[in-house]
């Protein structure tokens, strides 16, 4: 059995619909996924929800709803929220499904008969928000918690801690040693200055049921569930070691945002490192989405609904323009006339428009079969595919698009200089008129092989219109010359219709 490329999306919190934000992270993991497949690697691609803890019992308790029941409905919309994104997900897990919580419960007693927890008494603070104790030190100059805490509450309970303070060292190491392990490089050298300037504190991992019973129970104690972090990060195992019909562990890549960095890059590391388990490759962290520079916020209104954008628009502009507009790692600002500007001049015009005049033009003056083939275009084509693969294999995802589009634009230029529509009009530019169009459709076949992961649906929809019968789902075939002389093309369609804006 050979090693499968195993990638995740952080698990989301049920406690209200997907927006800009998830949809962005699925969409970026979904495109790596599929880069590692038309590589030809054998993927596996795991996204989720995140089920537990105080959010989601006082989300449902806010609509009266059983938290299991409310989770059940929230749950239904997430995932057919995963396939109107298109995500080739091999799996979707839900902290509460047994293979989850029965795993858990596993570690959680392993780790505590191998002498890893101690119960200790906790006085403090405590925010729901982010399900987290603070200190004294959190507190700012004017004595007030960050607003990004929420309700901040005092809290005095014996709970169970993990001995992570023990692993600072290590980490540190671990982490020197391995400088791609958080990506991009400015992460992780936040995450060296954390762990160099701070004392690693144990971490709490049980709520008393007392004041949270939404979790797992500890096996050795009853009295507590387990702390929702500790519950979740866990998913990326307990799912891994679900599928032993494949070998997944350890993850090649984690995808998540910059606000839960230290979750991922310190407390999991130190968890694996107890449960005996190799450390994931990488922790690949992504920007976050404002619109019109401000926040997204549910209570202010300022959101953006990725299923109305795609119903108006279409899957693939919305995945064109959060690819296009926002590289993996700084922060990103959506508007609205940035979204019509791209889609009006790189999709419309740029490819859309390519695609529409090249086989309408083959239609017209050839009868809509491909003439011999011809290779002006065949080095511009393999320079875009070779930087494409290139970036590709290292999650440069808007450059390997700007790539793409290097090609895209090249043949449209290569519309206006070689003017086919003029050529046609002379018998005695019959052959220079073969020549032209051979390189038109041909760069529209490649350009198909280069989208697929991007925009998958567009890359089939030029190969159906191209009359081929595959999928465009192998980086290989972007090879010069895959259509041969008499193949018959099909119907042209506007991929990407033009809108009054
Ligand atoms: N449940 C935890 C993660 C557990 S992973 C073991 C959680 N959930 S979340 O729903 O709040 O966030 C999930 C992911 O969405 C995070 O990676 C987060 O960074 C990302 N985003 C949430 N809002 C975002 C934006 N506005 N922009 C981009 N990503 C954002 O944290």
């Amino acid at each position: 059995m050979s090693k499968r490329f195993y990638i995740t999306t952080a698990i989301y919190y049920v406690n209200g619909q997907p927006h800009l934000g998830h949809a962005y992270e699925m969409i970026i993991t979904d495109v790596i996924a599929r880069s590692r497949r038309t590589l030809g690697q054998e993927v596996f691609f795991l996204t989720g929800l995140d089920e537990h803890g105080q959010k989601v019992q006082q989300a449902a308790q806010a609509e009266k709803k059983d938290p299991q029941a409310y989770c059940d409905e929230l749950a239904a919309d997430w995932q057919a929220f995963a396939k109107k994104l298109e995500l080739t997900n091999n799996d979707f897990v839900r902290t509460t499904q047994a293979r989850h919580k029965e795993y858990v419960q596993a570690q959680l007693a392993k780790l505590h008969a191998g002498g890893q927890f101690y119960k200790s008494s906790y006085v403090g603070f405590y925010s729901t928000k982010e399900e987290t104790f603070l200190t004294e030190k959190d507190r700012r100059p004017d004595g007030t918690f960050d607003p990004s805490y929420g309700n901040v509450t005092e809290l005095k309970e014996e709970n169970y801690f993990f001995k992570l303070g023990a692993h600072q060292q290590w980490l540190i190491d671990y982490i020197e040693a391995n400088p791609t392990f958080v990506q991009p490089d400015y992460r992780r050298n936040e995450v060296l200055g954390f762990l160099k300037n701070n004392k690693l504190e144990d971490l709490c991992i049980s709520r008393p049921v007392s004041r949270l019973n939404w979790g797992i129970p500890l096996p050795f104690d009853q009295d507590y569930v387990t702390f929702v972090w500790f519950d979740a990060l866990v998913n990326y195992t307990s799912i891994a070691f679900a599928h032993p019909e494949f070998e997944l562990w350890p993850a090649d890549i984690h995808v998540i945002g910059k606000d839960i960095v230290k979750f991922h890059a310190v407390y999991w590391p130190i968890m694996l490192k107890a449960m005996g388990l190799p450390l994931p490759k990488q922790v690949l962290v992504h920007g976050w989405w404002q619109k019109d520079g401000a926040k997204i916020s549910k209570s202010t209104g300022n959101i953006v609904d990725p299923i109305a954008v795609i119903n108006e628009w279409g899957l693939d502009a919305f995945r064109f323009y959060v690819l296009r507009e926002l590289d993996i790692g700084p922060d990103g600002n959506w508007t609205d006339a940035g979204f019509k500007s791209r889609y009006q001049s790189e999709l419309a015009n740029g490819l859309g428009n390519l695609l529409n005049r090249s086989l309408s033009m083959l239609k017209k003056y050839r009868g809509g079969i491909v003439p011999a083939k011809s290779d002006e275009l065949a080095a511009d084509a393999a320079r875009a595919a070779d930087e494409a693969r290139a970036l590709l294999k290292q999650n440069q995802l808007q450059a390997a698009l700007h790539s793409i589009w290097g090609l895209v634009t090249r043949a449209n230029q290569y519309v206006d200089q070689t003017r086919p529509f003029s050529l046609a009009k002379n018998p005695a530019q019959a052959q220079r008129l073969d020549e032209v169009l051979y390189n038109l459709v041909e760069t529209c076949r490649v350009l198909a092989v280069l989208l697929w992961p991007f925009l998958p649906g567009t890359a089939v929809k030029i190969y159906a219109q191209l009359g081929l019968s595959d999928e465009p789902n192998a980086l290989n075939a972007a090879t010069w010359g895959g259509l041969s002389a008499g193949h018959a093309i099909g119907e042209p369609t506007p991929l990407f219709p033009r809108k009054e804006v």
